[in-house]
């Protein structure tokens, strides 16, 4: 009797598998209807074939090497994705190399999965994720987008900035990929997102009701905040409140005020956030790559002439106790241990996406001079003059940030519900 209902079932499922098959030969588009979800087992073998590997959760994705690897990378085309803005259209903007679009981070354990937006989208369905933080996050955004709307029609998405936020919203799956400027992620006089170019940056390390009261209810929280720290050796910190008008502030050396600026970011999550309800991430730092001597190159110019990651991995970038303005590789490893403290001392788990060492190799990845300056495309001559326009803090798109995603990826799909 047992049996006999078995075979009962096997047939069925042959029966409805054929049927589906029929259904996926005539018209392609049925693979976004709504009853192919992730919890319908065929969902993962419809999708451009084969199932998807999860890495074991042991396995650490963040040691490792890249490889070239022109089959799979990049993900999308710079002219397939109309949301990228002429700050990282590298290739559009006239650089004439590409090559670094086709590097792949390989763990040195495991693997990463292969990356499918509709899997992506599934898990995103009736969900909000946002990026929150400066440029540099805004750059990982801009990747996230391109990355998931590759699959969405056109007209069934769309992009609106109002204020501090900008979101992506894909219709079909009511989900959203949103972000949030917030470059110290605490209270500052850096907080306008169109006008921010302000030599006295001047931040309020205690104060974040203003900003979290927008991140609250998201499903996937990616913070950052790094390069604004760097501008100066010591930090403004402001005596008194913005609102009151108060202007007197007290320097405070950067480790010090970045660490009240985490705690204060650390206490708002554990008020704030549900563990069950979202998943919290703190990106760590994105290096710099303004002197070539730092990595063997004696005829460099910053990043602008280089076309090849470093790939010799036992090269190490430690600049030791001279943590001097946008000097050396840039990373100040004394923010990276900071983080890494406070994020493992909290009630509610953040992510600690250990993005930093891996992309150091990445010094042929920046916009360089292929890229925007106050608002406009640099000019021919402005690109000729590489030691003076060349910008090697941001990442050309595709590119980098593409494997930052891809870590988030793996943390997203890995989730059950
Ligand atoms: C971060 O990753 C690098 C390799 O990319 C590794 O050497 C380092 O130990 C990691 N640090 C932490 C805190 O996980
Ligand atoms: C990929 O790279 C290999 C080796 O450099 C080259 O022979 C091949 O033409 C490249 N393929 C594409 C599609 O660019
Ligand atoms: C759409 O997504 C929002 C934000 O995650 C959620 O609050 C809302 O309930 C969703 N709508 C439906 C119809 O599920
Ligand atoms: C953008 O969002 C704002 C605020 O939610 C709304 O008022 C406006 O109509 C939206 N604009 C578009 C083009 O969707
Ligand atoms: C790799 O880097 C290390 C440390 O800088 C250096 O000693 C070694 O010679 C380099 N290897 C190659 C093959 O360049
Ligand atoms: C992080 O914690 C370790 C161990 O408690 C400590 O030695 C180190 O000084 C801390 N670093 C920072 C930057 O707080």
């Amino acid at each position: 009797m047992k049996q006999r209902k078995k075979t009962n079932l096997s047939i069925f499922v042959i029966v409805l598998s054929l049927f589906l098959v029929g259904i996926f030969m005539y018209n392609d588009n049925v693979k976004s209807i709504a009853f192919l979800t992730s919890s319908n087992p065929f969902y993962n073998l419809f999708e451009d074939g084969g199932d998807v590997e999860l890495p074991p959760e042991e396995c650490d994705l963040f040691t490792g090497k890249w490889v070239f690897d022109n089959k799979t990378h990049p993900l999308y085309k710079e002219e397939q994705c109309e949301f990228l803005t002429e700050q990282v259209t590298c290739l559009r903007n006239g650089r004439k190399d590409s090559l670094f679009q086709n590097w792949r981070w390989q763990p040195r354990d495991c693997s990463l999965p292969k990356f499918k937006a509709r899997l992506l989208l599934e898990k995103l369905r009736n969900k909000r994720l946002m990026f929150v933080g400066d440029s540099l996050n805004r750059n990982q955004w801009e990747s996230m987008v391109c990355l998931v709307q590759s699959v969405v029609p056109p007209g069934r998405k769309s992009l609106n900035q109002t204020g501090s936020l900008t979101i992506f919203q894909v219709q079909d799956y009511n989900a959203t990929v949103e972000f949030y400027w917030a470059p110290f992620l605490v209270e500052s006089n850096s907080d306008d997102p169109k006008k921010h170019s302000i030599i006295d940056r001047i931040i309020m390390p205690e104060s974040i009701e203003k900003h979290g009261v927008n991140w609250k209810g998201v499903d996937f929280l990616i913070f950052n905040s790094y390069i604004w720290w760097m501008n100066t050796v010591s930090i403004k910190v402001l005596r008194g409140s913005f609102d009151e008008g108060d202007t007197e502030y007290d320097e405070i050396k950067r480790p010090i005020a970045y660490e009240r600026m985490l705690r204060t970011l650390g206490d708002w999550v554990d008020h704030n956030i549900d563990p069950l309800r979202t998943t919290v991430f703190f990106m760590s730092m994105s290096p710099l790559h303004i002197k070539s001597l730092d990595w063997g190159n004696p005829e460099g110019i910053m990043c602008a002439l280089e076309t090849t990651p470093i790939l010799n991995t036992s090269m190490t970038f430690n600049v030791g106790t001279d943590y001097r303005l946008y000097s050396e590789v840039g990373t100040d490893y004394r923010l990276f241990s900071v983080v890494e403290n406070v994020t493992q001392s909290l009630k509610v788990p953040i992510h600690f996406l250990n993005i930093t060492a891996l992309s150091e190799y990445r010094k042929d990845a920046h916009t360089s001079v292929y890229t925007i300056r106050q608002g406009e495309l640099l000019t021919r001559e402005q690109q000729n003059d590489p030691a003076n326009f060349a910008d090697c803090i941001h990442w050309c798109l595709p590119g980098l940030p593409d494997t930052w995603n891809e870590f988030l990826y793996t943390h997203i799909i890995s989730k059950s519900s």
